[in-house]
């Protein structure tokens, strides 16, 4: 939580729709360097869809993202991507590699990093995740923890100016879930700027610097922690927080 007032991402009235279900209707956010946000809201709320127009995954149908200020467009989109990190639910490492050629990967054939930079940088950035020794491991030989990990590394490794993580723990068995908030906590304190779509109760009271409320594919309520877990403005913010609270202590 060292924001400061720099822009780095701009989220404009971005519209999504798939054939007749508009997913997306304007949604519009910030985030300044060093800020986490975290996203939260029912399945089906249009959470995922948010990230991926974000980095133009699924291209937005209307509204604009801009990063450092620089609209990313169909021209500008390639040399902008790297930019913008994505940790996915699934991991989404590549099985037939192991874990260091995933980290590798993208520093090879994006950045053009030689390989011993490339290894360099992988080493690092598997040390900060605790990972250093599983460098060589395939990700059938990792838990679920260490995969998700593996992949923030990977993503790290890329030199971010965000990274935008889609339920990150959520497909994770309760007990590793930890390991992943706890990397996650670290990168919040090293100044990172994430935009978190979770439900990870711990990870938002405790790392995040505002809570965006989703619901219907708009934004409903956002706040600090502080102010969105004690004193809810809407309805659906607080059904929904009950929720996720009550099974926090259950
Ligand atoms: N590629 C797609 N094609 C059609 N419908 C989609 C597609 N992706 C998402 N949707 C629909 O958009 C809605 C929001 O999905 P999603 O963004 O994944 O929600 P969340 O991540 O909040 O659970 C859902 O009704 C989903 O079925
Ligand atoms: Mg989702």
């Amino acid at each position: 939580m060292t924001k400061s007032d720099e822009e780095v991402l701009r989220v404009e009235d971005l519209h999504k729709r798939y054939g007749d279900h508009a997913v997306l209707r304007g949604v519009s956010l910030t985030l300044t360097r060093g800020e986490a946000k975290v996203v939260m809201g029912s399945s089906g709320t249009g959470k995922s869809t948010l990230l991926r127009c974000i980095n133009h995954l699924s291209p937005p149908d209307a509204g604009r993202v801009l990063l450092e200020g620089q609209p990313l467009t169909p021209a500008t989109l390639n040399a902008m991507r790297r930019h913008i990190a994505f940790v996915f639910q699934d991991f989404n490492l590549f099985t037939h590699l192991k874990v260091i050629d995933n980290v590798r990967l993208g520093q090879r054939r994006i950045l053009k990093r030689s390989k011993a930079a490339a290894t360099e940088r992988a080493m690092q950035e598997l040390e900060r995740v605790g990972l250093a020794d599983r460098a060589h491991y395939y990700p059938a030989q990792l838990s679920g923890g260490q995969q998700q990990r593996a992949s923030i590394a990977r993503a790290l490794a890329m030199d971010p100016k965000v990274i935008l993580f889609d339920e990150p723990t959520s497909a994770l068995d309760p007990e590793l879930t930890g390991e992943v908030v706890t990397v996650m906590k670290q990168l919040a304190s090293e100044g990172m700027t994430m935009l978190v779509v979770s439900h990870e109760v711990g990870f938002a009271r405790t790392a995040a610097d505002e809570i965006v409320f989703m619901d219907g594919g708009t934004i409903v309520e956002q706040g600090p922690p502080s102010t969105l877990f004690a004193n809810p403005a809407h309805e659906r913010t607080r059904a929904f927080l009950k929720v996720i609270t009550h099974q926090e202590s259950a």
